[in-house]
């Protein structure tokens, strides 16, 4: 499974940062890190909302683009270990220099050389806004996004809390972002219903949804997915790990596959959950007995809706 080559779409790059890294880098910065690793030494919270608190204590450890640039380098060497050969990683202007233009320019030139010092894996970055951090801000982080737009910044997306604002506080942030030419996801049906992930391909228009998973409540719309070829990014054990579903036999990726909707594999903040792609892809073989055919079949899928130029996209292939 380890040398299967794999493709990600959805990985949040503060979210792959392994606690071991957050510690040592506090420890050279003497910050204290209060509320964020357990008794073992993980990242500790007990559901979504301490998920994200925790994820913007142990993201406040980046204070400078040389910072950036270590934690892209120790993702994408992990990543490529684990036979990742394309990675499209969240990169968030708020944590990249408060949504400051020239600052977010200095981050995105850091981690864009970091990136391209490890051999073995392309990354591309998808600037996300946060949900929880309201539609003011989104609109400058997408503002950061069509002015940094190119070869290396080729998509925009929203992450954050689902439960917080609507889809439709966010067009104008979409409507930019796509006016600079930039592919479009947003974060949906994980913690929100049917409606949530309705909303985002209403309103925001976007092609691609993270998660999306609890789309499998309405089979209208599991058959619109398939209908229009949305691709969910789906992160099982993340959604494990934040209680969305009991267990990964329980998880509707099989039943969305089978129902036509194409279905791409990620991890999503993967030390926070406690796995890698090949353990992702070692459970989905283990509990749907998903073989080397369905391995290609999301690889091509992902190539499909990669966030590329046509070049390398053929070259995913
Ligand atoms: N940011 C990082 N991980 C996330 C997730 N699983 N859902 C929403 N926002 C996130
Ligand atoms: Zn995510």
């Amino acid at each position: 499974m380890r040398h299967l080559p794999k493709l990600e779409l959805h990985l949040h790059l503060e979210g792959a940062a392994p606690p071991e890294f957050v510690r040592r880098l506090a420890g050279e910065k003497k910050l204290r890190l209060d509320g964020v690793f357990g008794a073992s030494g993980a990242y500790d919270y007990n559901d979504f909302p301490g998920f994200l608190q925790v994820y913007e204590r142990a993201t406040a450890v980046l204070t400078r683009p040389e910072d950036y640039a270590r934690l892209t380098r120790e993702v994408l060497e992990r990543s490529r270990d684990e036979g990742v050969i394309y990675t499209e990683a969240f990169l968030s202007p708020d944590f990249c220099g408060g949504r400051d233009l020239e600052a977010w320019r200095d981050y995105l030139h850091a981690i864009r050389e970091a990136a391209e010092t490890v051999d073995g894996i392309a990354m591309r970055g998808v600037v996300t806004c946060i949900r929880h951090f309201g539609p003011d801000l989104a609109r400058e982080t997408a503002r950061c996004a069509a002015e940094t737009a190119g070869a290396f910044v080729t998509g925009f997306g929203i992450a954050g809390n689902e439960a917080i604002g609507k889809p439709r506080d966010f067009v104008w942030a979409f409507d930019c972002a796509r006016e600079a030419g930039l592919g479009l996801t947003a974060h949906a049906g994980e913690f929100g219903g049917p409606d949530s992930v309705r909303d985002v391909l209403d309103d925001l228009r976007v092609t691609r949804v993270g998660h999306g998973v609890r789309a499998i409540e309405d089979p209208a719309l599991v058959e619109r997915l398939a209908r229009e070829g949305v691709v969910l990014e789906v992160c099982p054990a993340s959604n494990v790990a934040l209680g969305v579903y009991a267990k990964i036999d329980a998880h509707p990726i099989e039943k969305m596959r089978g129902r036509g909707v194409a279905v791409t594999v990620s991890t999503d903040d993967p030390p926070f959950f406690h796995t890698t792609m090949t353990e992702e892809y070692e459970a989905l073989h283990r509990v749907f007995d998903w073989q080397g055919e369905h391995f290609r079949d999301i690889a091509r899928t992902a190539a499909d809706a990669a966030f590329c130029d046509a070049e390398t996209r053929a070259a995913l292939h």
